[in-house]
């Protein structure tokens, strides 16, 4: 069973200069919340109720104000800094002792994923004790990502960092569940050409170990990341379209929360007051009144 999960807030955001030359990418507006919403919640939908946020010196105060120790949220988050961005699976050595033995989930500050039975599926991750789980969405331009390549029996037979001809159509997306292993396999890394800690190296481990677990996201998921302007445009839209069409609130934290039975309907109404009078603030209200389904 995995209980913690990382949410990696760090990073330079250079495609999203100068937009991120003054501000984190992550406290950036996709379209009604700040980016880190998104992740947030997709570590709650999984279940995780203890977090530790992971961003740069500068900007960690920020996270602070934003979530302080998440009692609002019925979780306990806790924050680290990462000096300088020496790669994603820096994370769970940054965080070793926070982790302390035990498995742990990684989810970075640019994706969104939402579709349907998704929290059960990712409990279904966060419940396997052995092994790691990663997820695989099928892509235009698989290049700008880890790509995995199956075998017929859709066993996962390599991951490639980045690749200039993709073997697949298959982008490892920004969410990870790693059992009890996963910081003394991230100590075996070494820094890549470009430098960093990769998330694909570690990846590669488990692979080898023969535990891990690649999960295919279906047409009924969407996975986005924001980190150009482009894709952080879609992102507000897509957000947009799905709260306006069908009134469901995607990335609200305090909705997954009192979903998950982490808070009750008088602490997600409080939190609905404190929000105010938005249009998000109204929906979190209305679902603590029991109003929606
Ligand atoms: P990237 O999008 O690969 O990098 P970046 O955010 O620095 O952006 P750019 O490429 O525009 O310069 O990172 C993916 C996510 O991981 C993002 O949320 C930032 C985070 N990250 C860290 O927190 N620390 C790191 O060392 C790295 C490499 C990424």
């Amino acid at each position: 069973m995995i209980r913690k999960g990382i949410l990696l807030a760090g990073g330079s955001g250079t495609r999203l200069h100068p937009i991120t030359q003054a501000t984190s990418k992550q406290l950036l507006p996709v379209y009604d919340k700040p980016m880190v919403y998104y992740p947030l919640s997709t570590l709650l939908q999984a279940g995780i109720r203890d977090v530790l946020v992971i961003s740069t010196p500068q900007d960690l105060p920020q996270f602070q104000r934003l979530f302080h120790d998440g009692a609002h949220l019925g979780v306990r988050i806790s924050y680290a800094e990462q000096p300088s961005p020496d790669g994603i699976a820096q994370a769970f050595l940054i965080g070793e002792e926070w982790i302390a033995g035990e498995g742990c989930a990684l989810v970075l500050g640019d994706n969104l994923i939402h579709g349907d039975h998704l929290s059960s599926m990712l409990c279904a991750a966060s419940a396997r004790a052995d092994g790691a789980t990663v997820f695989a969405y099928q892509v235009r331009d698989p290049e700008r990502y880890g790509v995995v390549s199956f075998d017929e029996a859709g066993n996962a037979t390599g991951i490639v960092e980045k690749p200039t001809r993709p073997e697949s159509p298959w982008a490892v997306t920004g969410l990870y569940f790693y059992d009890h292993r996963v910081t003394s396999f991230a100590r075996r890394l070494r820094p890549s050409a470009r430098g960093e800690l990769e998330i694909t190296d570690l990846n590669q481990i488990y692979l080898r170990e023969g535990v891990l677990k690649v999960e295919r996201l279906g047409r009924g998921t969407a996975w986005l990341d924001a980190g150009t302007p482009d894709s952080l445009l879609q992102a507000a839209t897509f957000v947009q379209t799905i709260q306006s069409r069908q009134g469901n609130l995607v990335g609200s934290p305090e909705e997954v929360a009192f979903r998950m039975g982490f808070i009750d309907a008088a602490a997600l109404r409080a939190r609905a007051a404190m929000i105010g009078k938005t249009e998000l603030g109204r929906i979190l209200h209305e679902i603590g009144e029991g109003h929606h389904a």
